[in-house]
């Protein structure tokens, strides 16, 4: 299986940031094949920077879109209006669900219009602080997995990356802890037994799971060598290019 390395710009960078970025990512990159390298830029730059994307070498994302392709939608961009222009799109994200309000619901409706507009839907779930206080990180992840992917078939959800984030880990929230590799493990494992559930047992090798949450070159490594986890979502250290190719020089060693 491949191994994905994802850069999460979040809101940073103006569009011509992010095209001197890109310029000098690309420059250093050698094309790798086993590892697809991914950026998420704002929507603003996503336009520009797909026609300097050199697609041998690395690929675009969203942060988000909306599940209508067209229509009363004051606001909006639709996965219909991403299409051509990027190949995976962020959905889920623990940012749209806390500070947007994206319930299940809206999530289920967003992996939904990805997979039929041809745009790999990288699919955020996590648990926060209270929550894996209170023992209650199994169940969320189930609902939050389940609810995410109901409308995906069986012949689709190779189609599907999960990413599991736990929010207290993300470095934006006020007491960023580093989750321990064991910690993501045993996360890893609930994720795989509940896709087992929905799919059955061929759903091995197919779902690439990803782990983000503070990852920067220091325990990149560890987290790449988790059984289960095909790759990296980087906020942060992403914004910096010899963090984030750093991170993607410790991909190809794991990987090799
Ligand atoms: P972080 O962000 O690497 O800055 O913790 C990860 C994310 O929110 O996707």
């Amino acid at each position: 299986m491949k191994s994905y390395i994802v850069g999460n710009w979040k809101l940073n960078f103006t569009v011509g940031e992010a095209s001197i970025y890109l310029h000098k990512l690309q420059k250093k990159l050698p094309n790798y094949r086993d590892i697809e390298v991914v950026v998420a830029p704002s929507t603003m730059a996503l336009q520009s920077l797909s026609l300097q994307v050199d697609r041998h070498k690395m690929k675009l994302a969203a942060q988000n879109a909306f599940y209508r392709d067209f229509g009363a939608f004051t606001g909006e961009v639709s996965f219909a209006q991403l299409r051509g222009v990027v190949d995976y799109c962020i959905i889920g994200h623990s940012e749209r669900r806390h500070i947007f309000g994206e319930d299940d619901k809206m999530v289920q409706k967003k992996v939904a219009a990805a997979v039929r507009n041809k745009i790999t839907p990288i699919l955020c779930i996590g648990e926060t602080e209270s929550e894996r206080a209170f023992g209650e990180t199994a169940d969320v992840i189930r609902d939050q997995l389940m609810g995410g992917l109901a409308d995906v078939s069986d012949e689709d959800i190779d189609k599907v990356i999960i990413a599991y984030e736990p929010v207290w880990a993300i470095s934006s929230t006020k007491a960023a802890k580093l989750a321990t590799p064991d910690e993501v493990g045993e996360v890893v494992k609930l994720i795989q037994k509940t896709l087992k559930e929905i799919y059955g047992a061929k759903i091995e090798d197919k779902a690439p799971i990803l782990f983000g949450g503070s990852v920067n070159p220091s325990n990149a490594g560890a987290y790449l060598t988790v059984p289960g986890i095909s790759g990296l979502l980087v906020g942060g250290a992403s914004l910096i290019l010899s963090e984030f190719t750093d991170i993607i020089e410790i991909a190809k060693r794991v990987k090799s």
